[in-house]
């Protein structure tokens, strides 16, 4: 049962942070005005609280759900999955420092700027089909190591 609600709830949290994601790239455009960069700073909070929900409801499953700690700890692709989510974690920081600073100046931002933010944007997205690839590995058995 517990390994149910897990599973719901991280199906659920990953979906809702891949909408987030697209829904910052449809805002943070060229022209963008104040109120766009008070929304996408606002959603970008989203992006952050559902990031630290996928965390501590993707390592309550692997240490307590099914499987057990064991089996994920001997396996590449969760390494390689966690890995990528770290990556993209990291590739997620300019553009939340952008629309900090954007939102603080109260001005709307260059065409240089929104273009810098919509690279680091793409970038996410263009990485974000590995998890659930590597996801769909590790849950099968694929990748294991060791003992
Ligand atoms: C946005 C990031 C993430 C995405 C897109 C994602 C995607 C997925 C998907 C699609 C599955 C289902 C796999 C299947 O049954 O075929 C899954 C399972 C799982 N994920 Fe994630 N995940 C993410 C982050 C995380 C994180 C950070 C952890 C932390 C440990 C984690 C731990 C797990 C575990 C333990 C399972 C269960 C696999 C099994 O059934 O053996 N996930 N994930």
């Amino acid at each position: 049962m517990l390994d149910l609600v897990l599973a719901i709830a991280h199906h659920f949290f990953v979906f809702a942070l891949f909408a987030v994601l697209f829904a910052e790239l449809v805002v943070v455009r060229r022209g963008m005005d104040a109120g766009a960069v008070a929304r996408v700073q606002s959603m970008d909070l989203w992006y952050g609280a559902l990031a630290g929900l996928i965390i501590i409801v993707g390592f309550a499953r692997a240490i307590f759900a099914a499987k057990g700690w064991d089996y994920y700890a001997h396996n590449l692709f969760f390494w390689a999955k966690i890995g990528t989510f770290a990556v993209i974690g990291l590739l997620s920081v300019p553009p939340t420092l952008a629309f900090l600073r954007w939102r603080r100046a109260g001005a709307a931002p260059t065409d240089e700027a929104v273009a810098a933010a919509r690279r680091y944007l793409w970038a996410e997205v263009a990485l974000f089909p590995l998890l659930p690839a590597f996801a769909a590995a590790m849950a099968r058995g694929y990748g294991a190591f060791g003992g």
